[in-house]
């Protein structure tokens, strides 16, 4: 049986390395070449795909692929709104990701974001580099003051309901399905309106959908608390960038801190050297805004998480190919 692995970063390889000794019946081939139109020829003759990337799988790479009699698709991430779905099925390939690899590490990451906002630690920085260690006027908020509208229970949403309730934070929660403990403990609200009018925070952990793109517009804002703070760790798509710079110029949102950014993709996870030369001026923006914390979405990357997408989607890959079943297929 062989396995390729593309886009395999150098954090990653010791772990494939690792996976690769203790599943000896298995050819591994790895590349660090994303997979697309121009590496897709790299595919022939394996069984399997093992991948990740926050380009397309386009059609044509999937029809590829099934030309190659490949079958089998597994990415080493949680999203799947970049694989072409059509062409999946027409190819009859079976894709599979890695639902949980570490929810807490995202999760952990959210509220730490939150609370450099509220703490104004990244203003503090800023002063007492300059020499300034006077207190104000940069008073902090309390989170156990708070209450924290999470939109989606999902397995990251609940793992930040945890920490958010450990900080003695009051937590309300929006989702199509309600999980059976949260509902009992009656932390659902029935509209994401309501979830706007009465949170300080906004915790955003959904997925991307044709429905929710731009959730957070215009419309969305004027429904929420003056003094909001926004998190968005989950797909840049479902905040209207440019409604989002509006509220913070007029001071309805106190705060956001995002790690995923609407145009990301060719951008984050790249070095341009400094930073005048990164390639996107509404980024640069929200950058340079103390009370906007942008991160290059780093929030799942942790070694215990790296490692989980790894021997997951490798598993997940090697059991669609020796049994046609695997527990991480996904309905595309
Ligand atoms: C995902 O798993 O879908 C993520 O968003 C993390 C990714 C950058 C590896």
């Amino acid at each position: 049986m062989k396995i390729i692995a593309y886009g395999i970063r150098a954090d990653e390889k010791p772990f494939l390395d690792k996976w690769s000794e203790e599943n000896p019946t298995v050819e591994v081939v790895s590349t660090a070449e994303l997979l697309d139109e121009n590496t897709v020829d790299q595919a022939k003759g394996a069984d399997g795909v093992v991948t990740y990337q926050q380009k397309p799988y386009t059609a044509s790479v999937l029809d590829k692929l099934g030309s190659f009699g490949i079958k089998y698709l597994s990415l080493r991430n949680v999203g799947v709104d970049n694989v072409d779905a059509t062409a999946a099925k027409r190819n009859g390939i079976q894709v599979t990701n890695v639902p949980a690899y570490s929810p807490q590490a995202i999760a952990e990451f959210t509220v730490t974001q939150l609370m450099r906002l509220l703490r104004r630690t990244p203003t503090f920085d800023n002063k007492m580099a300059n020499g300034d260690l006077r207190w104000a006027p940069d008073i902090a908020e309390e989170l156990n003051q708070m209450t924290v509208g999470v939109y989606a229970t999902g397995r990251i949403g609940r793992a930040a309901i945890q920490i958010y309730k450990g900080f003695g934070a009051k937590v309300i929660a929006y989702d199509i399905y309600h999980n059976p403990q949260l509902e009992k403990e009656g932390i659902y609200v029935e509209t994401p309106d309501e979830l706007y009018a009465k949170a300080d925070v906004i915790s955003l952990h959904a997925p991307a959908t044709k429905e929710n793109e731009h959730m957070l517009n215009d419309e969305a804002f004027a429904k929420m608390k003056d003094g909001v703070y926004i998190l968005n760790p989950a797909r840049g798509i479902l905040v209207d960038t440019d409604a989002l710079i509006k509220a913070l110029d007029s001071g309805k949102v106190a705060g956001a801190a995002l790690d995923t950014y609407e145009d990301e993709v060719g951008v984050f996870n790249n070095n341009f050297g400094s930073f005048d030369k990164i390639p996107d001026e509404r980024l640069k923006n929200l950058m340079k805004r103390e009370n906007v914390l942008v991160s290059p979405h780093i929030a799942f990357y942790t070694k215990r998480a790296v490692r989980n997408m790894v021997y997951y989607a490798m598993d997940a890959n090697k059991s669609l190919i020796e049994t046609g079943q695997s527990d991480k297929l996904v309905e595309l």
